[in-house]
């Protein structure tokens, strides 16, 4: 049987926006060189960046793929939609796995409102729930059933908020894939998920291909 996430309609809409983005996200950066990454100012941070993609590379997608289809994923949960490319790896394998819901949470209206339309080009929006808005507030609450796997990919400064936050929600075996793990911010957040005390195996990986070596953790809840 062929999967979704290898379907022309997704890998159509995949290089189309894996383009787009290598155009605008270069520019963007330039424009967002000046604003400060750390503390509060994050949020200035990300206003700058409110045109860029920023997605996850590729490979990263389709290990998020593999991860979600292995686990049998039907609770899903994203923080950072951004464009919706990372989204459409995830909610590929929630549809290829047959049920459940992937929740996907953006700051910035604009980009949520395009990653709608993205998901809906790609067949899937009857698997997504999207939350407008800060991930502290809106997945605060209304998370049905116990979450299998969460993509951190917003905000660095709130990965760890974001993960005790979802924490009474993880089922053991649970996945938590994190992008962009070499964040000067990220180090408590890594230090945290590496203290086997607090519940999870962890590892740091590098993906490679087509573009630098990205590094990510996985970790799994015990
Ligand atoms: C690295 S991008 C996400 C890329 C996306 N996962 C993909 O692969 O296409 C990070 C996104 O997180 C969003 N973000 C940052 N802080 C956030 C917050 N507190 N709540 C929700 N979204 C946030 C940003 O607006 C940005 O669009």
């Amino acid at each position: 049987m062929r999967s979704w996430i290898t379907s022309t309609v997704v890998t159509d809409l995949l290089a189309t926006l894996y383009a787009d983005a290598a155009k605008i996200d270069p520019l963007a950066r330039k424009a967002a060189m000046e604003a400060n990454e750390t503390g509060e100012q994050e949020a200035d941070y990300y206003k700058a960046m409110r045109n860029a993609y920023v997605p996850v590379p590729r490979e990263f997608g389709n290990l998020l793929y593999g991860l979600a289809r292995s686990v049998k994923a039907k609770v899903v949960v994203e923080f950072g939609t951004s464009f919706g490319i990372s989204t459409i790896f995830l909610a590929s394998a929630i549809r290829d796995n047959g049920a459940g819901k992937l929740v996907t949470t953006e700051f910035v209206p604009e980009k949520a409102e395009q990653a709608k339309k993205n998901l809906a080009a790609a067949g899937l929006e009857d698997w997504v729930e999207f939350r407008i808005g800060n991930a502290l507030e809106t997945l605060k609450a209304d998370l049905s059933g116990q979450v299998d796997l969460v993509l951190l990919d917003g905000a660095k400064g709130l990965y760890l908020d974001v993960l005790q936050l979802l924490e009474p929600h993880l089922r053991p075996g649970a996945i938590i894939a994190s992008d962009n793990t070499d964040h000067k911010s990220l180090e408590a957040f890594l230090g945290y998920l590496r203290q086997p005390e607090n519940g999870y195996t962890s590892s740091a990986i590098l993906t490679t291909g087509s573009e630098v070596s990205r590094p990510h953790e996985i970790s799994i809840r015990n």
